[in-house]
């Protein structure tokens, strides 16, 4: 049904892996601020906002991590520097969480996907993180993201990741930590907008499989802040599921729960889903239906929920007493999101998930350690067993959405096919509580570098099989699929083999939701595992899922949309020479950086970032009248920073302003 032969998507392979190698290098060679780095066509292209090799003695732009953090950051003179001959040392730390940070609630702007790039040395082997620290709106404690890691044996290591951050997150801020409270040294710093090469022809997903299934995605509410994500979203998908922000450790009213507590309640855990806004925010004015995710989880669900008093150091409450919380917990969170988002459909909700290891035996009692796959269960540890699964579907059932379809959702479903079959069963023995089976499919297309799916496609294929013949509901939740060695070509055969596994089983699912949107911002990035590129462009492995699918395209989701701001209108007398001052957008009196920033926020998201009415007439400077303020407007301006070009040459046009470059 699919096309075998990969010729066309190889050509793009190469093109992008070498922009990527060009955008990489040019980051870590430290390039000016306001320098644009080369990428392949894009649409907009990548801005450095801030970049440092420390050489100027500069440190003022980092500082330690509050009053406890005890490290000291200063300008040396170091013999193994990676350029010039200073780096940044961090001296004096006493703990591995310690600076340094950077403040990007006020360098860097919300809703843009920025790219950071740094060269780190630990003192002696250690691991190396760069992380986001951000408070959410309505939260009393700042919440820590790791965003990339490395371990650095005593050299020096280069670590590359993207990030952005919702306009409701306060106190945000990058860090670079080492496990251990080693000295550091950091060099040759970057940070630049990400390039957006998102294109607005290409098939658009949830259409091509329109008479099969919803086609969905999750993500977080840092990887939606950027506009193109959003429009990536848009164009492709019609399921959304929030990546964190509906899990117990974000639902969970900490302060709430104390305060009822106080006054001698602790069996009516209070909820909130300020976490979660932006997202439903999204979904809701864009009309895109939900996954919620997740109830009931070992995971991701904080200690003090099981314990008494929410004390995290108090006993394990009762059975009893945890089933009261369990109905009440689940019943909040229903009214509430029936309250506040009435509009959103919500058609799917993970009650339970993951409490079978891979043997279908439950898990050990007690409490999860961090990035343990097989890790205990605190709903194991209080109830004994798996018993909590069924009263939890009970619950569920009786205070759900209308509409709302109630799963059990688990990962290495090809292993576990029989006893997440009988869960199921179980959970239905003497009523219908539940109506479906979420199956996870994080899968691998390589081993050790080479093509070695697992599993195979026709291992998928036969499970999937026997999943859909039990009449139950199928959703496929967290599709993803690791590559190595940038085997894409691998990949695109492997999504094309279990596409066509799934669509042989259309009759039974209802939704294929895949695990995020672009590598970049997945749970394993290090692997590529998804269907766009950091770019936002589509890869092979996009091609091949939709490569023979006949469908028909409505006319509304193919136009289009704009990704600058439109062409101004032209102001009732023309303006004379004497009263623009090209390339000022920000009307400011002067050029500088600043109005290329203006220019990218402006293109990106007009409505937001508005310009005064003048400065969107200097700010037109590149084919000026002909194609409204875009990021090559900017760019102009990065080359007069970079002493490229000069004021008194614009306006300019394209062609000029390329034979420059
Ligand atoms: C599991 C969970 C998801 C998510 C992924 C990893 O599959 O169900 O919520 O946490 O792990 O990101």
């Amino acid at each position: 049904m699919k096309r075998k032969t990969l010729k066309g998507a190889l050509t793009g392979v190469v093109s992008t892996a070498m922009a990527c190698a060009v955008a990489a290098e040019a980051l870590a060679a430290a390039v000016p601020t306001g320098m644009m780095l080369p990428t392949a066509n894009a649409a907009t292209p990548s801005v450095v906002i801030y970049s440092t090799d420390f050489e100027d003695g500069d440190v003022s732009k980092f500082s330690k991590r509050g009053d406890n953090d005890t490290s000291v950051l200063a300008a040396v003179e170091e013999a193994t520097a990676p350029s010039g001959s200073k780096v940044m040392s961090v001296t004096e730390r006493s703990k591995g969480w310690n600076g340094p940070s950077f403040d990007c609630s006020t360098n860097l702007e919300p809703n843009v996907k920025y790219i950071i790039s740094v060269k780190v040395k630990a003192q002696w082997y250690n691991n190396i993180n760069v992380s986001l620290q951000h408070t959410t709106a309505g939260a009393a404690e700042p919440s820590y993201t790791n965003l990339t890691k490395g371990v650095s044996d005593g050299s020096w290591i280069t670590l590359e990741t993207s990030f952005s951050f919702p306009e409701t997150d306060k106190d945000v801020s990058v860090y670079i930590e080492a496990t251990d409270a080693v000295d550091l040294m950091i060099d040759d710093f970057t940070i630049a907008t990400a390039p957006d090469n998102l294109d607005f022809d290409a098939p658009s997903l949830k259409d091509v499989y329109a008479d099969y299934f919803k086609i969905g995605t999750a993500c977080t509410a840092g990887e939606l802040a950027p506009k193109t994500t959003q429009d990536l979203i848009k164009k492709h998908f019609n399921s959304l599921t929030a990546g964190n922000e509906l899990k117990p450790e974000n639902v969970l009213d900490k302060d709430a729960c104390l305060a009822m507590a106080a006054d001698g309640n602790d069996t009516d855990p209070q909820v909130t889903l300020n976490a979660a806004r932006s997202i439903l925010d999204f979904a809701r004015d864009n009309h895109i239906p939900m996954r919620g995710h997740v109830l009931i989880w070992h995971q991701q669900t904080p200690l003090w929920f099981f314990k008494e008093n929410y004390d995290e150091e108090g006993d394990w409450v009762s059975k009893e007493k945890m089933l009261e919380r369990m109905e009440n917990y689940i019943k909040n969170v229903f009214t509430l999101v029936k309250e506040e988002y009435p509009d959103i459909d919500f058609y799917a909700w993970d009650v339970v998930n993951e409490c079978l290891v891979d043997s279908g035996t439950p898990r050990k009692p007690g409490f999860p350690a961090q990035d343990n796959q097989y890790a205990q269960s605190p709903w194991v540890q209080i109830f004994g067993d798996n018993s909590f699964i069924k009263p939890a579907f009970e619950f569920a059932k009786k205070y759900a959405p209308e509409g709302c379809k109630l799963y059990y959702n688990d990962f290495n479903e090809y292993m576990k096919t029989d006893a997440m079959i009988a869960l199921a069963e179980e959970v239905n023995s003497d009523g219908h509580y539940l109506d479906g089976l979420g199956l996870q499919s994080h899968l691998d297309v390589s081993n050790n570098g080479d093509y070695d799916p697992f599993p195979t496609a026709a291992m998928y294929k036969k499970q999937l099989d026997k999943f859909c013949a039990t009449g139950l509901d199928i959703q496929i939740t967290e599709l993803d699929a690791t590559v190595e060695n940038q085997n894409y070509e691998g990949q695109a055969q492997y999504y094309s083999d279990i596409m066509d596994a799934i669509v042989a089983n259309k009759d039974a699912i209802s939704a294929v939701v895949f695990w995020g949107t672009t590598d970049d911002q997945s749970w394993r990035a290090d692997r590529d595992p998804l269907l766009f590129n950091k770019d936002y462009e589509t890869k092979p492995c996009f091609d091949s899922i939709i490569d023979g699918i006949e469908y028909t395209a409505p006319e509304s989701t193919t136009a289009p949309e704009p990704t600058t701001a439109p062409p101004t209108e032209p102001p009732t007398s023309p303006p004379s020479k004497d009263t623009v001052t090209w390339g000022d957008a920000n009307v400011d009196g002067k050029v500088d950086l600043q109005d290329a920033v203006a220019i990218l926020q402006f293109a990106a998201l007009p409505t937001k970032y508005e310009l005064p009415a003048m400065g969107v007439i200097n700010a037109d400077i590149v084919d000026n009248g002909t194609s409204g303020v875009n990021g090559i407007d900017a760019l102009a301006i990065q080359m007069i920073d970079a002493k490229l070009l000069k004021t008194d040459q614009l306006p300019i046009t394209k062609e000029e302003l390329d034979s420059i470059k």
